[in-house]
């Protein structure tokens, strides 16, 4: 089964290849970044124009690195939420366009899910019951999977996503955007400890929070008496720490068999080492093509989700739409 996803639910203009579900033949991604650096965020309405003029092309740059015609093609499927109302519609348009003209059916995967499956894209197979830790720019989820399909949220932010959060410091410290490999690599050029940044535990709950941590990010650069990539490594170890501790309890007390990273905070270097180190069970993680958005993860997502996930011509997007 040859599958076509289409991702366009926040920057990224995205179409991807899989086979089978796991087999990876094409991963195009059109990158408004550079577009949307200069305004030091997403601004939805730019997003949604340039989703509009990448869309077609990266199509047809994902169907031809796959050595693949639309009539070789089994399904379409498409993002349709969660994500920026405006920028979803864009692909799910074309998607349901390709979908009446090639004569395919049309899948309507949510972008949490396909994150998670950008896991089933690497060389073995998670197992079940898996915790799962979704960190990205919109969200920060943590869900049991316990089977394809069978989620229960654990916890989630209550205020900021974890690379929103890397995204406002980033902001802050002038680092530009998006933020999370600006921290990254800046915190690298810290020479001395880095201050200790405070911890939203929230008591027991998996729930996250940081904005607490912006703020004092914010404070910690106006004093200016910790050089920058000291801020920035604190940041980063604050984050980093709380991500792991929660995610590695939720796998002790639900007796996961292993953790999946994913999202576009997944790509973070410290995230994925101090996972690894702490975690008593196997920490899947993508490579860092796949952390990000793309349209691969949606085709992979779809295959597991092929009778449950077909849609109409009649199909809407959903700016939200939780995962559980
Ligand atoms: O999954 P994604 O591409 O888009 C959303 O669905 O939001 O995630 C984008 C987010 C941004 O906030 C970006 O700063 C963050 O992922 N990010 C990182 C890194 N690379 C991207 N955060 C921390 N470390 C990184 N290396
Ligand atoms: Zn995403």
């Amino acid at each position: 089964m040859l599958i076509l996803g289409i991702e366009t639910s926040c920057d990224e203009t995205a179409a991807g290849v899989v086979a089978e579900g796991r087999q990876l033949r094409a991963n195009v991604v059109a990158s408004q970044a550079a577009v949307h650096a200069r305004y030091g965020g997403v601004v939805p309405e730019v997003a949604s124009r340039h989703h509009l003029e990448a869309m077609l092309p990266v199509v047809t740059a994902a169907l031809k690195e796959a050595g693949c015609e639309p009539r070789d093609l089994d399904a379409i499927a498409v993002t349709s939420g969660p994500g920026l109302a405006g920028a979803l519609l864009v692909g799910l348009n074309v998607a349901k366009g390709l979908a009446f003209a090639w004569d395919k059916p049309l899948l309507s995967i949510n972008h949490l899910e396909g994150h998670i499956y950008a896991n089933w894209l690497l060389d073995r197979t998670p197992e079940f019951p898996a915790v799962v830790l979704i960190v990205s720019g919109g969200h920060s989820e943590l869900v049991l999977a316990r089977g394809h399909g069978e989620y229960t949220l654990l916890g989630r932010t209550r205020d900021d996503a974890a690379g929103e959060a890397f995204d406002k410091a980033a902001r802050v410290l002038g680092l530009g955007f998006p933020g999370g490999p600006a921290i990254e690599r800046t915190a690298r050029e810290a020479k001395s400890k880095p201050p200790k940044l405070p911890r939203a535990w929230l008591g027991e709950s998996c729930d996250f929070s940081f904005s607490g941590l912006k703020t004092a990010v914010g404070r910690l650069a106006a004093e200016a008496k910790y050089p920058v990539p000291e801020i920035a490594a604190g940041f980063q170890e604050s984050v980093v720490d709380v991500l792991v501790t929660k995610t590695v309890r939720a796998v002790r007390e639900h007796g996961a068999a292993c953790v999946l990273l994913s999202g576009g905070v997944a790509a973070n270097g410290p995230l994925r080492a101090t996972l690894a180190e702490k975690s008593p069970v196997p920490v899947w993680a993508p490579p860092i093509s796949l952390c990000t958005d793309n349209g691969a993860m949606i085709a992979a997502a779809a295959f597991y989700r092929a009778e449950s996930a077909r849609a109409g011509l009649d199909l809407d997007v959903r700016a939200n739409w939780p995962i559980a």
